[in-house]
């Protein structure tokens, strides 16, 4: 992150009106990503994401936005994927572009709005670096803890989970589906 983006980040804070929802699977060992994927084939946690994500705009880094398109061939089908870059991409239906933090919560409210059927979520889906300017504005955090240790080159970012209640746990074979929410 460079320094202008740590000062935007600190000299303005980010409000919706749409409850700020934060999406990760994060290993034991803090690991997120390798190689821009995820170091793990977890099929349930896939459908875990598409199931929450789906019929919301999702905002993600350049990185992530650029390893689904390499898996998929094209953005999240039924989200509005909005895509955080200082670049200039040319970019399929489904995905838009925003320059900034706040300009990516402006499209993802608009496409809350005129695509998703006044969505009342909004879904920051890493990688990194994206996780940790929105971690303060986030009301709630959908974690799939990955029991084990992989090797990783993206990590989840520290995060104070004194801050944070767990509102639902679900323990699987190998990992566990939780749900925090931000203390009052
Ligand atoms: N386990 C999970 O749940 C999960 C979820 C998501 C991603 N991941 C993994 O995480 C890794 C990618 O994470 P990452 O941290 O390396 O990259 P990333 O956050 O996906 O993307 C970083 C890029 O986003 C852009 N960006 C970020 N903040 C910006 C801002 N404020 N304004 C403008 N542009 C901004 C920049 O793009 P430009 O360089 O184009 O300017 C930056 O280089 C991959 O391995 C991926 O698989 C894992």
């Amino acid at each position: 992150m460079s320094g202008d983006r740590d000062a935007a980040a600190a000299t303005q804070p980010l409000e919706s009106d749409r409850e700020l929802v934060g999406i990760v699977a994060v290993a034991d060992n803090g690991v997120i990503g390798r190689d821009g994927d995820m170091p793990w084939h977890v099929p349930a946690d896939l459908q875990h994401f598409k199931e929450a994500t789906m019929g919301h705009p999702v905002v993600m880094g350049r990185v992530t936005y650029e390893g689904i398109l390499e898996t998929l061939g094209e953005p999240l089908p039924g989200r509005t994927t909005v895509v955080l870059t200082s670049r200039n991409l040319e970019t399929p239906a489904g995905a838009v572009v925003a320059h900034d933090l706040e300009s990516a919560l402006e499209r993802a409210e608009r496409a809350a709005n005129e695509r998703h059927d006044d969505a009342d979520r909004i879904f920051v889906a890493g990688g990194a670096t994206v996780y940790e300017q929105f971690l303060p504005a986030l009301d709630r955090l959908i974690v799939t803890e990955i029991h084990d240790d992989p090797e990783g080159d993206v990590a989840f970012p520290e995060w104070d989970r004194s801050e944070w209640g767990v509102v639902s746990r679900d323990d699987r074979d190998g990992f566990s589906f939780l749900e925090y929410v931000r203390r009052d």
